[in-house]
């Protein structure tokens, strides 16, 4: 199927047509990081009122870039959830509005789910694999079965990986979005002396908390004369994602162990860390579990992942109704 993709969950909006939940025609993406950076986080009423401004001129764009016009879709998908409810509504609307014109079905997708089948876009993972979603708002394991099929084997029981490295990163300083300016310190700077703990590590269960992590970095910092030299703020960031890095793949590696799983599919915005991914290959080097991560711009949130669960589920006879509403905190 032809389908117009759209993803408006949090701080991006983005569209995408998408053949046959595989062949990405255009992937476009309009960030608001700028809106937000000000504010050290995602305002919801800005992000909102932002995606109302670009959504049309972007569909036109993602049309065009496919070199096709509006008649030629077959269906929409949309993130329906989870997310910020009025970013999510935007997207939900237009998805209606545009289907209901052009008489098309359309389909409400999980955003999780989403980041989890981004990987199709590149190539085929065969099932069972292990699906972890580190994103900013999700650190979740799954076993995942098919589309659709996913069964939660552990999650953060306090803030998400992502959420972590932002908070980190304004507690230095840095700016936002975290993540990618610690993951940069973390190429350039060692860890030095300091060492951070590895939260729930050796639990048995497959949970994580990140939440004593950050406080053990806070506390740290307010122990150093102020202001810390640059150096500093680098080994701070370095230690930081060490001890991020080493729960994130020890309990992933351990979670897909115990379920006898030999593919691993590491996505969401979290993904895109290179200290995970170098940690990941090397745990796994000649282990017989092969570690799957979409490339970066298929990791943070776009659209073209959307379509992939979406073109399943609408060829299969699935559609979602006029009454298809945005899902603030929706569990997979
Ligand atoms: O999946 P995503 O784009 O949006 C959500 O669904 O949350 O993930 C965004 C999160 C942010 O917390 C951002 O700081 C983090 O992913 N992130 C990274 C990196 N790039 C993005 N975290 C660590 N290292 C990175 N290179
Ligand atoms: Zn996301």
């Amino acid at each position: 199927m032809l389908l117009l993709a759209l993803e408006s969950s949090c701080d991006e909006t983005a569209a995408a047509v998408v053949r046959d939940g595989r062949e990405v025609l255009s992937n476009i993406i309009s960030s608001q990081i700028d809106l937000h950076a000000v504010y050290g986080g995602v305002v919801p009423e800005l992000a909102s009122r932002r995606h109302l401004e670009v959504i049309n001129p972007l569909v036109d764009e993602a049309l065009q870039r496919a070199g096709i016009t509006a008649g030629d879709l077959e269906g929409v998908a949309v993130t329906s959830g989870p997310g910020l409810t009025g970013a999510l509504l935007v997207g939900v609307s237009f998805a209606k509005a545009f289907a209901y014109a052009l008489n098309i079905p359309f389909i409400g997708v999980h955003h999780i789910e989403a980041h989890i089948q981004a990987i199709r876009l590149e190539q085929e993972v065969a099932y069972p694999f292990l699906g972890a979603a580190v994103s900013g708002g999700h650190t979740h394991l799954y076993r995942v079965d098919g589309i659709g099929s996913y069964r939660l084997l552990g999650r953060t029981i306090d803030d998400a990986a992502g959420e972590a490295f932002d908070k980190v990163a304004k507690m230095l300083g840095l700016g936002y979005p975290g993540g990618p300016l610690i993951d940069k310190l973390a190429v350039r700077y060692d860890s030095g002396e300091i060492k951070f703990p590895r939260p729930l590590l050796n639990r048995t269960n497959h949970d994580f908390s990140f939440s004593g992590l950050k406080t053990a970095v806070l506390s740290y910092i307010q122990g150093l004369p102020q202001p810390l030299s640059e150096q500093q703020v680098g080994q701070v960031a370095s230690a930081f994602q060490q001890a991020a890095v080493d729960v994130l793949t020890a309990k992933t590696l351990r979670a897909a162990q115990r379920e006898e799983l030999e593919r691993i599919v590491v996505a969401g915005g979290v993904a895109c860390n290179s200290g995970l991914r170098q940690r990941f290959a090397d745990l796994t080097a000649g282990s017989g579990i092969q570690v799957y991560f979409p490339k970066p711009l298929l990791c943070a949130d776009n659209a073209a992942m959307i379509a992939v669960a979406a073109d399943y589920y609408l060829s299969h006879g699935k559609r979602s109704g006029f009454d298809l509403n945005a899902v603030s905190s929706w569990p997979l």
